[in-house]
Parts: C-alpha cells; sequence; structure tokens
C-alpha cells in the first residue's frame, strides 16, 4: 500500500504536539513504519524544499525548519499521500477546516507545524531523503480490521 512522508515541524515539537499528531494517524488507520527526532540543517533542508527555490519565502522557510528538532515519520496505508494532506489541512492554517490539524492547532502560514508528501513520487523522495536506512516491515495486527 501507499506511503507518505509526514514531518512535525519544530514548531510542533515545541509546542508539545508530537503526541496528538501521531494519535490522529494510529486512530485512522494508518501504520508507523520509520520514526525520528532529527536537528535538521539547511542543506538537508534544501533538498527537501528544492522545488521552492526561488520563492520570497524561501530563506524565511528553511530558517524555520532549521530552528529545532523535527519529528520525521512514514505512515502507510490506504491512500496515504491524499488523505494524509487532507488530515493537515491547507498550506494557510486560516483556510483549514477545524477537525484538520492545521485548523485545529496552528493560525500563520510559516508555522504551520507539519508537513506531508503532496504526491506519490514526492513521498518516495521525501522518504529516501529522510530515511537513507530504510523503513521498517511489519505485520499490523489490526490490519484484517482496518482493511478489507
Ligand atoms: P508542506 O507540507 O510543508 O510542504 O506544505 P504545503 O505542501 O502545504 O505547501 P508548500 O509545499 O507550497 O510550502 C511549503 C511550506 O512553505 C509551507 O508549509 C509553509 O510553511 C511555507 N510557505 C508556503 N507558502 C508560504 C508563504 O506564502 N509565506 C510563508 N511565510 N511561508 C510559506
Ligand atoms: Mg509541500
Amino acid at each position: 500500500t501507499e506511503r507518505t512522508y509526514i514531518m512535525i515541524k519544530p514548531d510542533g515539537v515545541q509546542r508539545g504536539l508530537v503526541g496528538k499528531i501521531i494519535q490522529r494517524f494510529e486512530e485512522r488507520g494508518y501504520k508507523l513504519i520509520a520514526l525520528k527526532l532529527v536537528q535538521s540543517t539547511p542543506e538537508h533542508l534544501e533538498k527537501h524544499y528544492a522545488d521552492l527555490k526561488g520563492k520570497p519565502f524561501f530563506p524565511g522557510l528553511i530558517k524555520y525548519m532549521a530552528s529545532g528538532p523535527v519529528v520525521a515519520m512514514v505512515w502507510q496505508g490506504l491512500d496515504a499521500v491524499k488523505t494524509g494532506r487532507v488530515m493537515l489541512g491547507a498550506t494557510n492554517p486560516l483556510a483549514s477546516p477545524v477537525g484538520s490539524i492545521r485548523g485545529d492547532f496552528c493560525l500563520a502560514v510559516g508555522r504551520n507545524i507539519c508537513h506531508g508528501s503532496d504526491s506519490v513520487e514526492s513521498a518516495e523522495k521525501e522518504i529516501a531523503l529522510w530515511f537513507p536506512e530504510g523503513v521498517v516491515q511489519y505485520t499490523g495486527a489490526l490490519e484484517s480490521w482496518i482493511f478489507e
């Protein structure tokens, strides 16, 4: 099944939202197959956000993302990329529905607490960038209760 790269940004970590964000993915039925807390570097983050190089907010984005540790995760399950983005909300938290992570926990586009891959191709690239060591394979005990 599909995998997506989800990251809790430095503000999400500092604000103590790690548990709540993980809980939403667990409760939805997604399977956690990789997880680590990392202090990233501007060089690494420039690779992660390479598509945004040249945007006026790019330097501020890199500074924000390097300002503290992030939680890097890979979640697996049905439609993980698209549904993962729905669970996060819109890029601008003010446009995010209540019930989404950004719609419930933040206000500013430059402090939007979480990241999610925007396509299956970027998910594969991001997973390779953040987890060059690979992910973990295991059988989820509840899988037959979550998938037909
Ligand atoms: P990510 O999941 O973080 O990739 O967000 P996204 O896919 O919803 O948006 P996008 O990839 O276009 O932008 C990446 C990140 O850059 C956003 O999550 C914001 O943190 C930041 N960003 C995007 N647009 C703006 C903007 O207009 N101003 C500021 N300050 N930050 C922005
Ligand atoms: Mg994006």
